[in-house]
């Protein structure tokens, strides 16, 4: 690997591997310094295809597209957009020359890759920055020698591929009981179920509402005993309150944001007003860190950092200048451009790029504006908690993941997809993000199943758990208001019952391929593109993935389809789960095939010359015999490389626990 300087970049982390300055001339991108910028410029062929990007709208193959790394807290993830919550600047080349590429910089960079002109692709960034070339034979070889210099992956307890419930708007102990207390009822099985943000005190990081929650302690051990987890949520702003120990001692000690004239920041979230921790500073984020303790003392070993980005519905002076704007306005008459402008400063208060440029951190005694680090908050947010958990729980895994993310947080925690839609064309993305997640860090993964926001029906959730099963998280999660989508809300209660169950027979192989993958530093989601790189058709195949060694999925994504098209690039087998929970198992030639799925089925395909192990499946991964596997797919003669541990310890290691298994 390479490192290009471009002036001193505030340092990020994401790279752990040393890797010196070069000296010569970056040859892979013509580069122009203008005023206050750095272009970056590459002239793409026909064929070129550009990977990466992370967590983004829109094709694993991302050319024909303007992206912007600049972590925003958007709930629209629709086709037009240009940032979601993260900033993953690693970029694989994939035409005349093959190479991947990383921008380092926690400021914001622009990624127009065939936008403005189809075969130019763009990179402009106004900071200083680093740029990483990554040179390989193959694309899975590029990525494998980017991921070991990013350094190992966040490990997750086994038992967090397990299923998930979530819904923002469990308000008290009894909705949790109730949760767990209905799986149970129709023989569902279930892992966890999440705290979204009603069971704070006021929405303050680190406490609990008594009332709603009068032991915490008390539920999360009797729930434990039934091996089901509690999981809290964490947000960034922490709330303004006298007495407040955190905010107190947060001022006390210098450890928030602060404008320029070294007042602290105020902005608004959830709890009304808040100040933000500056997660840049070291001292701060250890601060943090341990208050996670409060917490894990309470039993829990999971989190998710939210609002990280961080969100910021409005600050004072944002609010004030709105409400100047309608003072201007006198008659109340509004032409249509009026109009438009009330709209625009009205949008323009929350998460307002002013606001952002109006406060700073602490870096090592340096005063820094936010928008130079912008997109690193949130993961020195998981960054602060994941140090923290080494002192913690030094022996035991904890389950973390974040919205906001940049590379380097990989190594602590995964991600969640953030705000997602009960919309079709949701399930592609999420498919569609999983392998560029991969290429930059993030294993532990997946997005809220059955959509975040807007109402979801039976048939979309069905076909959505019939990916989210092969996904290594696997939770359902839902906005406030939205219609219900706990699998007991649904009519079809042994559609949901079949695949869940299915879900965990499929444990054994899903943590299998997730360790190896990330002990290796290798992808677990592949796109075709890298996997068959000399078969032209599959090249475009982006609604099909292979997923792990042996397997390759290819969801139904389309309301009222009862099949699609599947490119099969090799021979497979394919195995259709029945709404009986049978197996059954059919050949397929090389080329295209029409294949029927009900929405009650899932089905999925063998990989020639591998085999799946499977185990019977429980109530929950606590009750998983890991032991005892059944192998379906080219079974005669096959064999399987199965890597089992403990599954909570850290005690992970390739050398010890994989086994080859003959079938
Ligand atoms: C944010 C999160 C969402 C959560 C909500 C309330 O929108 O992304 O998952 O439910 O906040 O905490």
């Amino acid at each position: 690997m390479k490192r290009y300087q471009y002036g001193n970049v505030i340092a990020t982390d994401a790279v752990v591997e040393p890797v010196e300055a070069a000296t010569g001339e970056l040859k892979e991108f013509s580069v122009k310094k203008t005023e206050g910028a750095i272009v970056f410029t590459y002239e793409m062929d026909k064929e070129t295809a550009v990977y990466g990007l992370g967590e983004q709208v829109r094709g694993i193959n991302k050319r024909g597209w303007k992206y912007v790394s600049d972590c925003a807290d958007d709930p629209v993830h629709s086709e037009e957009k240009h940032s979601l919550y993260a900033s993953h600047n690693f970029l694989v080349v994939d035409g005349k020359e093959r190479f991947g590429v990383f921008f380092d910089t926690p400021a914001k960079v622009v990624f127009d890759i065939g936008y403005t002109k189809s075969n130019v692709m763009e990179i402009t960034t106004d900071t200083d920055v680093d740029v990483y070339i990554v040179e390989g034979s193959s694309l899975l070889e590029i990525v494998k020698k980017f991921r070991h210099a990013i350094g190992k992956s966040f490990i997750a307890p086994i038992w967090a591929f397990g299923y998930q419930q979530s819904r923002w708007g469990y308000m008290n102990e009894s909705d949790i009981r109730t949760v767990v207390d209905r799986y149970d009822e129709i023989d569902i099985p279930l892992d966890t179920v999440y705290l979204d943000i009603d069971y704070m005190e006021r929405f303050k990081d680190f406490t609990v509402d008594k009332e709603r929650f009068p032991d915490l302690k008390g539920l999360s051990d009797e729930l434990k005993k039934d091996n089901i987890r509690l999981i809290p949520i964490i947000d960034a702003g922490v709330k303004i309150e006298d007495g407040y120990d955190i905010y107190e001692e947060g001022v006390e000690k210098g450890y928030f944001c602060k404008e320029a004239d070294g007042e602290n920041f105020v902005g608004a979230v959830w709890p009304g007003k808040v100040h933000f921790p500056d997660f840049c500073n070291k001292e701060a984020r250890e601060w943090f860190g341990h208050k996670y303790k409060v917490l894990t003392d309470m039993g829990m070993e999971g989190f998710w950092n939210d609002m990280n980005e961080p969100a910021i519905f409005y600050s004072e002076k944002g609010l004030n200048e709105a409400l100047d704007f309608f003072q201007t306005i006198e008659d109340r008459n509004l032409g249509v451009y009026d109009f438009f402008k009330l709209g625009d400063v009205l949008n323009g208060v929350k998460n307002s790029p002013k606001d952002y440029s109006s406060f700073y951190h602490n870096i090592d005694g340096k005063q820094i504006c936010h928008d130079k680090v912008h997109n690193i908050y949130g993961y020195m947010m998981t960054r602060a908690a994941g140090e923290a958990f080494e002192d913690l729980r030094p022996e035991k895994r904890t389950l973390m993941f974040s919205r906001a993310s940049y590379i380097g947080a990989h190594r602590y925690g995964g991600v969640w997809m953030g705000d997602n839609m009960s919309w079709w064309s949701h399930i592609l993305l999420h498919l569609k993000m999983m392998p560029s997640l991969n290429m930059c860090g993030f294993m532990y993964m997946g997005a809220d199943m059955g959509g975040f926001g807007t109402h979801c029906t039976e048939d979309l959730m069905l076909r959505w758990v019939a990916l989210g099963i092969f996904t290594p998280l696997m939770r359902n999660h839902s906005a406030l208001g939205t219609r219900e989508q706990e699998f007991y809300q649904f009519e079809n209660i042994a559609a949901f019952r079949n695949m869940t169950k299915f879900r965990y027979r499929l444990i054994p192989y899903l943590y299998s391929e997730y360790m190896k993958a990330v002990l290796n530093d290798e992808m677990m989601y592949i796109p075709f593109a890298f996997a068959y790189p000399d078969d032209k058709q599959a090249k475009h195949i982006e609604d099909q993935l292979l997923v792990g060694d042996s397997l390759m999925i290819a969801p139904v994504y389309e309301q009222n389809a009862t099949g699609r098209t599947v490119y099969l690039p090799e021979e497979m087998i394919l195995v259709r789960l029945t709404k009986d929970g049978e197996l059954l198992t059919k050949v397929l030639d090389k080329g295209y095939h029409y294949v029927e799925v009900d929405i009650e089925e899932v089905v999925f395909y063998i990989r020639k010359g591998k085999v799946l192990p499977l185990c019977e499946t429980a109530k929950r991964v606590a009750e998983l015999d890991f032991e005892n596997l059944a192998f379906i797919g080219y079974t005669e003669g096959g064999s399987y490389q199965y890597y089992m541990d403990d599954g909570v310890s850290k005690d992970y290691d390739l050398n010890k626990y994989v086994t080859k298994i003959m079938v």
